[in-house]
Order: C-alpha cells, then sequence, then structure tokens
C-alpha cells in the first residue's frame, strides 16, 4: 500500500507541474483536463493514506502530523492552480507547498511502515 500511495502522489505532482506549465502557456482547455485528473489523484492520495492509517493499531501524534503535512500539500497544489488561474499572486504558497512536501516526505519516510530507507 505504500507503494501505492508513493505512486499516487508522485503522479500528481507531476500533473501539477504539467498543469503549471500549462497554465505559463495559457492553455486553458487541457489545462482544464489535467487539473480535473489531479482532482481525481487527490482523491487517491487520500485513499491510499487513509488505508495506510487503517491498518495502524494506533494513531501516535507523529501519524496526525504526516496527515496534516499531506493535506497541506494537497491544499497548496490547489490553491496555486486556482489562484494562479485568476492570475493573483501565488508565491506564498508555493513556499508553503515546500515546506509541507518536506515535511510529509520526511515524516512518511521516517513512519514505520514501508521502505524505512532513513
Ligand atoms: C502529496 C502529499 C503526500 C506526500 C508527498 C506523502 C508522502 C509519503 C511518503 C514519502 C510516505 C512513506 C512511504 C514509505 O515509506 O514507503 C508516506 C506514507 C504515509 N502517508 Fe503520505 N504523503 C502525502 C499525503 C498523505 C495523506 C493526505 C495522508 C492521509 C490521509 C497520508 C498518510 C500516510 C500514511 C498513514 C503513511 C504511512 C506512514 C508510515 O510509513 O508508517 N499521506 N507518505
Amino acid at each position: 500500500m505504500t507503494h501505492a500511495h508513493i505512486t499516487t502522489w508522485v503522479i500528481a505532482l507531476i500533473l501539477f507541474f504539467v498543469g503549471i506549465s500549462m497554465q505559463k502557456g495559457g492553455k486553458t482547455k487541457p489545462l482544464k483536463m489535467v487539473h480535473m485528473t489531479l482532482r481525481l489523484f487527490y482523491l487517491f492520495i487520500l485513499g491510499t493514506g487513509i488505508a495506510l492509517l487503517l491498518g495502524l493499531d494506533a494513531l501516535p501524534g507523529s501519524y496526525i502530523l504526516k496527515v496534516i503535512a499531506g493535506i497541506w500539500v494537497i491544499g497548496m497544489m490547489e490553491m496555486i492552480l486556482v489562484r494562479g488561474g485568476k492570475g493573483k499572486s501565488t508565491n506564498i504558497f508555493w513556499i508553503q507547498l515546500i515546506i509541507a512536501f518536506i515535511l510529509a516526505l520526511y515524516l512518511g519516510l521516517n513512519l514505520p511502515l514501508g521502505f524505512d530507507i532513513f
């Protein structure tokens, strides 16, 4: 399940950057499709994340932080695409995206399930 979880957020990240480049290129029609697909992948990330949580006997604080960081990443991707589409400033959300992503990555990899590479 951790593999499925990683696959979903890697694909989401790719879709996000494809969306950003389409937005910069002014390709609004294909951007809509990419954005909708990305939103579907938010649900997959959440679904696989929740499936991982369901495999636990207890819910330590580190897991709660991991979930918050994960949801934060999703929220920031959505904010950047939506605000960017309206021509509004996205700088503060990019900063948050980077922080939340590093946090989600760090906590995810340090928590005991999965690859345990650190
Ligand atoms: C885009 C956002 C996210 C990123 C970048 C991310 C990243 C990761 C990474 C790198 C792992 C470690 C996998 C492994 O060691 O094999 C992981 C595990 C996990 N993620 Fe996420 N995740 C995200 C969103 C979420 C969300 C939204 C949830 C909750 C609904 C969630 C819940 C979990 C859980 C419970 C684990 C297992 C932790 C463990 O290894 O013990 N993640 N995630």
